[in-house]
């Protein structure tokens, strides 16, 4: 298996040019199936959970061409609604598929997601907000069998307990065949489900309110298909950042909107950074060792992004003074501590809470990464430190990142993968 082969403590400067975002192609492709036709998606990142979804339309029946970043989804060809529990395996938000299938053809199949790396994923939200618009749901021997009541879906209002992003997205998605007013109360706010609903309105969606807490959608108009630019990965952007921060340089990250990720760019500028952003890229300098910043919690947006926290630990594991940090979206988003600490990471961790005490540089070392979030953050922990980091187990990576390692070799990093 190969292995990224790291020599850090090389500043990093220049530029990068973010990819589109993998949190809101993956509820966009899965959208496509709302209308009969081709829609064409532009920006869409090569990662490996996006050739995951485009082998699950394909199976589907839909027919799908990629050009570079440009996919075209065929939805008139539509008719299988169910997911072979292989592809559920390989990727669980493919839960998203739910709402979209049943949208479409008015029933949908799939094998119950598991948990994955971040502990359970339960989709208790998803299942009594489909239910609560009309659709029958059994479980069966760990599958999913989705269906329509008599008299289909209707309109209706709906709280969801948690701001959870797949289940706000399921919901969008599946109101969109629901004749009447469906309002969500309680909705993420994401700026990826804003990215949604901007592709619903394309389709031909009336849809509003994405990015506050309360979603509305009027369903039952006919749709057709669109072609549509996905945003740019706002947690990319910030790895490539803390990258910087931790190894120092100056790097400029474009193609994404700096608004997205206030939280983290404030706490790396609390850490010594300097930042100046325009509306679509951010240029940070770092020029010494990251100081201890206030108690980073991660919340719901727009509070501190969980999927930014092992990312910006690694980073201030390297530097000096000493950081809070409070996980409170994922039951075991720290399984990323055991390899910073093989790197020479001084950090306890307590429940829910990690307790970062900067190390002053870390050392090289042979890790292995545990999830998408926590390779990232082993590659930016070996970017500024001292000796040679091997980081094995990259499929985790390949998920989330394009071309990861040619871009920071662009910037000078030395990076290299392994076969
Ligand atoms: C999305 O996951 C993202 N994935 C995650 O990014 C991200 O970490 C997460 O939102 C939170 O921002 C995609 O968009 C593909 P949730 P999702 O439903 O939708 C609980 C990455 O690294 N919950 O908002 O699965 C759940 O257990 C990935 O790119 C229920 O209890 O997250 C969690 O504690 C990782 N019941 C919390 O809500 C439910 O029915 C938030 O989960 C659903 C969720």
């Amino acid at each position: 298996m190969s292995y990224y082969e790291i020599q850090g403590g090389r500043a990093l400067f220049g530029s990068v040019a973010i990819h589109g975002a993998k949190n809101s192609v993956l509820p966009i492709l899965a959208a496509c199936l709302l209308a009969p036709g081709q829609s064409v998606i532009e920006n869409c990142p090569e990662l490996s959970d996006v050739s995951a979804t485009l082998d699950i339309l394909r199976l589907l029946g839909c027919r799908v061409d990629r050009e570079g970043d440009t996919v075209a989804v065929d939805a008139s060809t539509l008719y299988r609604w169910d997911i072979p529990e292989h592809l559920m395996r390989e990727m669980r938000s493919s839960v998203i598929f739910l709402g979209a299938l049943l949208a479409r053809l008015g029933k949908a199949e799939l094998s119950y997601p598991g948990g994955c790396e971040l502990g359970p994923r339960p989709i208790d939200l998803h299942l009594a907000a489909l239910r609560a618009l009309g659709a029958g749901i059994t479980e069966e021997q760990g599958a999913l069998c989705c269906e329509c009541r008599r008299g289909g879906l209707q309109g209706r209002k709906l709280c969801l307990s948690i701001p959870s992003v797949g289940a706000t997205e399921n919901v969008m998605l599946a109101a969109c065949r629901c004749p009447g007013l469906t309002t969500i109360v309680g909705a993420a706010r994401e700026p990826e489900i804003v990215d949604l609903q901007e592709f619903l309105r394309c389709l031909g969606v009336p849809i509003s309110g994405a990015g506050t807490s309360t979603v509305t959608i009027q369903g039952g108009t006919q749709l057709h298909p669109a072609r549509y630019r996905v945003m740019g990965d706002r947690i990319a952007a910030a790895t490539y950042l803390c990258g910087a921060a931790a190894a120092g340089g100056e790097v400029e990250v474009t193609g994404f909107a700096p608004d997205t990720l206030t939280a983290v760019l404030s706490c790396l500028e609390e850490a010594g950074c300097v930042i100046h952003t325009e509306l679509d890229r951010a240029v940070l300098t770092s020029t010494g060792p990251l100081r201890g910043i206030d108690p980073v919690r991660t919340a719901p947006y727009p509070g501190f992004p969980t999927d930014a926290q092992a990312i910006l630990m690694a980073a201030l594991a390297g530097g000096e003074g000493a950081t809070l940090f409070v996980e409170n979206i994922f039951d075991s988003r720290y399984r990323h501590v055991d390899e910073l600490r093989r790197m020479g990471a001084n950090i306890q961790v307590a429940g829910r809470a990690a307790m970062v005490t900067g190390a002053g540089r870390l050392h090289g070392a042979a890790v292995r990464s545990t999830d998408l979030r926590g390779g990232a953050a082993l590659v930016v922990a070996a970017l500024g430190a001292e000796g040679t980091t091997q980081i094995h187990q990259l499929n985790h990576i390949r998920r989330g990142y394009q071309t990861l390692d040619k871009s920071l070799r662009a910037l000078g990093a030395e990076i290299q993968e392994v076969p």
